[in-house]
């Protein structure tokens, strides 16, 4: 039977009892309006712990003044009700004010892998992340999290935190849930209309087209350039279509062997993000004798 905790004390000392059990605690968090893409995460925690604890918290420090936080869908009923078919013990759903107390004024800054793309993009966005989910950590003291690769830059973010906090967490990245037509599954794909809902396959449509290129050995310029012209065709409107070093980010030169294909677009007033890692590659010794 899941129970819905709303004090962060509470769900601290829930969590502290069952680990002093013996028993693993596993966590996901989430902000809600729950999908298969979360409750996938959901499933891989209870295959490997003895305790699940899912957080649905829309965290306003994490949307800038001109985004979508009002609009940013709240279906706590729903999701309880999506979670009780699986193995979840707690649900930990907190209020603002308990997660960001009157005169709050600390936050969490990340720099290296939150510079770049959503980084640049979203200015306090990284920090608003790290900032809750140190918070989170703090209330929810689990063996494990796990994050979605779906939000690639996001679970750099995270392991950095981690390690140069020293918190005692463990983080799994797992696989994207896709749509049937490949669309990553997303909260924000309901804001889709009816009319955009299917060019938003362009997304996972120029990723397939990186990695296809990627693994005939095309250069750097060549893959991004095909990946915005696949978007184009779909109606997206490209906000960035980037091969990126998948750990620090950082552009990779032509000959690199290890990337990750990273995309970003609209469709009306929706913003959605993709990524696929790209398989390791071997390329040709770059010429050394001139
Ligand atoms: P949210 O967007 O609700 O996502 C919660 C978790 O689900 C994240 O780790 C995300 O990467 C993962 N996820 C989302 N879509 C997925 C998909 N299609 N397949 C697999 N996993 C998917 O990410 C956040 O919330 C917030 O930033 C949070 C970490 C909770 C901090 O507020």
């Amino acid at each position: 039977m899941q129970q819905v905790v709303h004090d962060p004390d509470r769900m601290r000392a829930l969590v502290n009892e069952a680990r002093a059990a013996g028993q693993r605690v596993g966590f996901v968090p989430t902000m809600g309006a729950l999908h298969a893409g979360h409750t996938s995460l959901v499933a891989q925690a209870a295959r490997e712990c003895d305790r699940v604890a899912v957080s649905i918290f829309v965290n306003p420090m994490q949307f800038g003044p001109q985004e979508d936080f009002s609009r940013y869908p709240r279906t706590l009923a729903a999701d309880t009700a999506l979670l009780a078919a699986h193995d979840v013990d707690w649900i930990y759903a907190p209020e603002v004010s308990d997660v960001y107390p009157p005169g709050d004024a600390t936050r969490i800054v990340v720099g290296g892998p939150a510079v770049l793309f959503e980084g640049e993009r979203r200015p306090g966005h990284f920090d608003g992340v790290a900032t809750v989910v140190c918070k989170l950590f703090l209330a929810v003291p689990a063996d494990t999290a796990y994050f979605g690769a779906k939000d690639w830059q996001q679970t750099l973010v995270v392991k950095r935190l981690v390690c140069d906090l020293g918190l005692p967490i463990r983080i799994i990245v797992c696989p994207t849930m896709r749509e049937p037509d490949g669309l990553a599954m997303s909260s924000r794909n309901a804001y889709l209309s009816v009319a955009d809902r299917p060019r938003a396959v362009g997304l996972s449509k120029s990723l397939h087209r990186a990695a296809g290129l990627w693994s005939a050995g095309a250069d750097t310029a060549t893959i991004e350039q095909a990946m915005r012209e696949t978007l184009s065709a779909h109606g997206v409107v490209v906000d960035y279509a980037a091969l990126a070093d998948p750990e620090s980010l950082e552009p990779v030169p032509d000959d690199a062997a290890r990337a990750v294909a990273l995309v970003a677009g609209r469709l009306g007033s929706t913003r959605l993000i993709d990524n696929m890692e790209l398989p390791a590659r071997v390329t040709p010794q770059r010429d050394t004798k001139r």
